[in-house]
């Protein structure tokens, strides 16, 4: 039985005083962690403060990105063991806004997401297709392609240690988002792709939704047999919103 993660994305928002104003917010609020966990990822900068308002809580905290070299002349990359010392324990890798503004490959993303898995970080591994894609009838062509590339090389222990996030491109930040229906034939495609691989971490394995989640069309997404939580951008800014949210696994 897979455990449900709701992750919140943060992305460039989050001042010290932001992060502080939103957690105490996630800190009032309740939800039923037996079901589902809860990660924030906030900016870099504010990795510290929110691990230190969280330490006495279930909720977790993650990166946004990280580099693929452990340290050395790589100006103002990020490595896996400083987000270790910072308190994360997930980073979010392969992101579309990543691979779209800063050219991230497949084979980067997979670079990362064994350089996270060695330091003992989850890697949240993120595919999806654009429109373009989509309407080209290409989905599961890309999605495959984006699946063996940057699960190039993971033995099955190696799965079960990541997390992959299903985000279309064109549901980002769009209000767009996919049906139900629409996201579970990719989640599907996705698990059955990585049982090529082992079929024991492809059980296992949590696949997330990303994409316009919000309150009113998490419970549909989430109810899907393949669909084991959600990436969530916008909604997660709101602290009443991810609430919602995870209250709807
Ligand atoms: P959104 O972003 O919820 O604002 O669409 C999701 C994401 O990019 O992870």
């Amino acid at each position: 039985m897979r455990k449900f993660l709701i992750a919140g994305n943060w992305k460039m928002n989050g001042t010290i005083d932001e992060t502080k104003t939103l957690l105490s917010g996630l800190l009032a609020g309740s939800y039923d962690d037996t079901k589902a966990d809860m990660l924030v990822c906030p900016p870099y900068t504010s990795l510290e403060t929110a691990s230190n308002m969280l330490q006495d809580s279930k909720i977790a905290v993650g990166g946004q990105d990280m580099s693929v070299h452990q340290k050395g002349a790589y100006t103002a990359e990020i490595s896996a063991t400083m987000l270790l010392t910072v308190g994360a324990s997930f980073v979010i890798l392969g992101h579309s806004e990543r691979r779209q503004y800063h050219a991230e490959s497949d084979q980067l993303v997979n670079a990362k997401a064994k350089a996270a898995i060695d330091a003992i970080l989850t890697p949240i591994i993120c595919v999806g297709e654009t429109l373009d894609q989509r309407e080209a009838g290409q989905t599961e062509q890309i999605i495959g392609m984006q699946i063996d590339g940057t699960l190039e090389g993971f033995s099955a222990d190696m799965i079960k240690k990541s997390v992959i996030a299903y985000e279309p491109v064109w549901a980002i930040g769009t209000g767009k988002t996919a049906t139900p229906e629409m996201a579970q034939d990719v989640h599907k495609f996705i698990r059955e792709r990585v049982a090529g691989i082992d079929k024991d971490a492809a059980e296992s394995v949590q696949i997330l939704y990303g994409g316009s989640v919000k309150p009113d069309n998490a419970k549909d997404l989430l109810s899907q047999p393949d669909i084991d939580g959600a990436l969530v951008g916008g909604a997660a800014l709101k602290a009443d919103d991810f609430l919602k949210i995870i209250n709807a696994v």
